[in-house]
């Protein structure tokens, strides 16, 4: 088997730019790359491995030739091209939430996950930022059998895309300033404050982000429908990283020693637990870095066989671009792409 033709799809996005920064740090083997964007970045000029491209317009036709496509230019973006790649015999590995849930659409934490690529007909999801750094997590605790997940997330801006950057930071310089602002990307000031609103709210009350956590994780980790899932998803004022407060109900006793060594030999999580000495993961510690780091973990007080952790991530590379280039890596080394039938 040759190596692929690969394409970054939503180059110049915040996410897309990542994608591109770690295919060069995984050292990830392509025939050739090429960049796509809407036509508004069109024509411009960017620098990968020493060599410059020009960011190409996105059209059906972008796909002939193209073996693997990184995709993350928003759901309706994925929805049209997706079809097109497929029926030019390449496979997308889509951050979109536009597939997660179908039935024949594999939703993949690699290194959690990756032998549900096996069944791949083209598209691949990648999971919610929130759902991809609990996965990690959850995923070497399953063994003791889950009851309950119960997640409270505090999620950066940054997972609203540029956008949402940049008005978190006129919001607070305004705010600083006594001067009044207009919110755009969300629907109350983000600057010093706390917002229980991520997307649209559902009929039974919680929002699509909750309601993509807990199906996601079911899906991802094969639970059955007897394992009770919740979360309550709360955006905060921070740039950079997503964190979480989790509770979980286990059918076997487990003690919080054992959780802790477990994950401290887990692929892609870093335990900082001595509360004694204030050692704990902050979201700072996991800005641009790739662990999922885990701390507070101590016995439930609520559920019996009861474990509650906290956990930080960098919601842009575990939580998007990194596991999208790992997915990519897994179907390389596991030769599953290429499949033109
Ligand atoms: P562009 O830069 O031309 O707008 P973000 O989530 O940070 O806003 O990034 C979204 C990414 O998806 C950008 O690269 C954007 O390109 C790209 N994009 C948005 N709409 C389309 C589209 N219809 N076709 C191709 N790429 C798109």
């Amino acid at each position: 088997m040759s190596k692929p033709n690969i394409a970054i799809l939503g180059a110049t996005g915040v996410v897309g730019r990542e994608i591109t920064q770690i295919v060069d740090e995984l050292k990830i083997d392509f025939e050739s790359i090429k960049f796509l964007s809407s036509p508004k970045s069109a024509g411009t000029k960017l620098t990968f491995q020493g060599k410059e491209y020009t960011v190409e317009e996105t059209t059906p036709d972008s796909f002939n030739g193209v073996d693997i496509v990184l995709a993350s230019a928003g759901g309706s973006t994925s929805q049209k091209y997706a079809p097109e790649i497929v029926k030019r015999g390449g496979m997308i590995i889509d951050n979109s939430s536009a597939f997660r849930m179908e039935k024949d659409v594999p939703l993949v934490i690699a290194g959690v996950n990756d032998e549900d690529l096996k069944w791949h007909k083209g598209i691949v999801s990648n999971p919610n930022c929130s759902t991809s750094q609990l996965m990690l997590v959850l995923e070497p605790l399953k063994k003791f059998g889950f009851k309950r997940i119960v997640v409270s997330t505090y999620q950066s801006v940054s997972g609203a895309g540029l956008a949402a950057i940049n008005e978190l930071k006129a919001d607070t310089e305004a705010n600083l300033k006594g001067e009044k602002f207009e919110n755009k990307c969300f629907k109350k000031p983000i600057s010093f404050n706390v917002i229980p609103q991520i997307d649209v709210f559902c009929d039974n009350g919680y929002t699509k982000e909750e309601m993509k956590v807990t199906n996601e994780t079911r899906k991802i980790l094969h639970l059955s429908d007897d394992v009770k899932i919740a979360c309550t998803a709360v955006r905060v004022p921070v740039f950079r990283g997503h964190s979480e407060a989790v509770d979980l109900e286990f059918e076997k006793n487990v003690s919080s020693d054992e959780v802790r060594s477990i994950l401290s030999k887990s692929f892609g999580v870093k335990v900082i637990d001595n509360p004694d000495n204030f050692e704990y993961p902050t979201t700072r510690d996991a800005e641009y870095v790739d662990p999922v780091f885990v701390g507070r973990i101590r016995k439930s007080l609520a559920f019996d066989n009861g474990i509650a952790l906290w956990c930080v991530a960098d919601n842009l590379r575990i939580g998007a671009a990194l596991n999208t280039v790992r997915i990519c890596k897994s179907v390389i080394d596991m030769k599953l792409w290429g499949k033109r039938d």
